[in-house]
């Protein structure tokens, strides 16, 4: 398919809704999905013909490419109904389709074109618009992925790929401030590394590490370059922001670290609304420090799932930091002007938000 030609998409729908089944006043995350999805496979050097179809499991030759040699990438995304209710809404979507094909490219892997992404995600969120919440901090959300196919043992780029794209109704992720532990043993990038691309075995490989966390009491793993084990990195679900001395510091995006949308948004918030925003390298030895001087004040995550989530304890060398997330005063205004413009409540006067109903 041609980058510009419009995909031409056939659709079946489902005979049996899930709709109702699903209450949407205790929704978890991730576990609920949606009564269709969309699919569009890649061969003979090009994409076929893309289908809508009823969400189902998918068949599979147990020897595909990305069961064993994880050719597999995806993306996170929302789509949100309007505060009053007058449409349904994507925040930067184009974004997404684009860091799809920067992951593609650094594993290997075909560019799915924009067109295709955008106008199959828009087709199957009309069809699904039922399941998008319309409770307070409730989304659609959305997971388009992309993984190799080919039938065949070997270490090569597989040439064949299914794209596809499934959604579910969900509320927030995390919910309250969370606490994060730092190790000086398990790294999750370095430099010269994948860490950037949003592949799953960038998460693959820090399940271990979290499951030792949670088992010390801490919700995630806040993770240090792989180089020197100083400089703090991100949280793996979540980009990393501090607030020192009434600045916010944020890792730089050095290809260690996963390019996030809502990190770009909050960090063009935060200095719409007068804050300085440095992006540079910040050892853990500068945060503990300002923490002991309490000239640290603020530590959040951002991220499509987490939007701006507070952190409450860090966990270094044995010993606890804490900060009352009530107390903090940036990410709070930050987290409230993203989510005015994700629901239309506030101007959006960067152009984010693209109506879809
Ligand atoms: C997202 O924020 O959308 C992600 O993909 C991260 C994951 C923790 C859900």
């Amino acid at each position: 398919m041609e980058a510009s030609a419009l995909p031409t998409i056939t659709v079946e729908q489902t005979t049996v809704s899930k709709l109702p089944s699903i209450d949407f006043n205790n929704l978890a995350f991730g576990k609920t999905f949606s009564d269709h999805m969309f699919i569009c496979e890649y061969y003979d050097g090009k994409w076929q013909t893309a289908k809508i179809q009823p969400y189902q499991n998918l068949s599979l030759s147990p020897a595909c490419n990305v069961f064993h040699y994880g050719q597999a990438i995806f993306e996170g995304m929302k789509a949100y109904y309007k505060e009053d209710g007058s449409g349904v809404v994507l925040f930067r979507p184009e974004k997404n389709a684009e860091r799809l094909n920067i992951s593609a490219k650094r594993m290997s892997m075909p560019q799915v074109p924009i067109e295709l992404f955008l106008v199959g995600l828009q087709q199957l969120i009309k069809l699904d618009k039922d399941f998008i919440p319309k409770t307070a901090g409730g989304s659609l959300y959305i997971r388009p992925f992309l993984i190799g196919t080919e039938p065949f043992i070997g270490v090569r780029t597989s040439d064949r790929y299914l794209f596809c794209i499934i959604t579910g109704p969900t509320g927030s992720y995390y919910g309250d401030a969370i606490s994060v532990l730092v190790y000086d043993s398990f790294i999750r990038s370095t430099k010269g590394g994948y860490g950037s691309a949003k592949a799953a075995g960038n998460y693959a490989g820090t399940l271990y590490p979290v499951e030792l966390a949670k088992q010390k009491g801490y919700k995630d793993v806040l993770w240090l370059d792989g180089e020197h084990k100083k400089y703090v990195s991100e949280v793996g679900t979540m980009n990393i922001f501090f607030a020192i001395d009434g600045k916010l510091i944020t890792p730089l995006s050095d290809g260690t670290i996963l390019e996030g949308i809502t990190r770009d948004s909050v960090i063009t918030i935060a200095k719409d609304l007068g804050y300085e925003v440095e992006q540079r390298d910040i050892s853990i030895d500068e945060i503990i420090e300002a923490l002991e001087q309490n000239r640290l004040t603020e530590m959040f995550g951002t991220g499509t799932a987490a939007v701006v989530n507070p952190i409450n304890r860090i966990g270094y060398h044995d010993k606890d930091y804490l900060l009352d997330e009530k107390t903090f005063v940036i990410s709070q205004k930050i987290k409230e002007r993203l989510v005015g413009i994700q629901k239309g409540t506030l101007e959006d006067k960067f152009n984010w938000v693209k109506q879809v109903i």
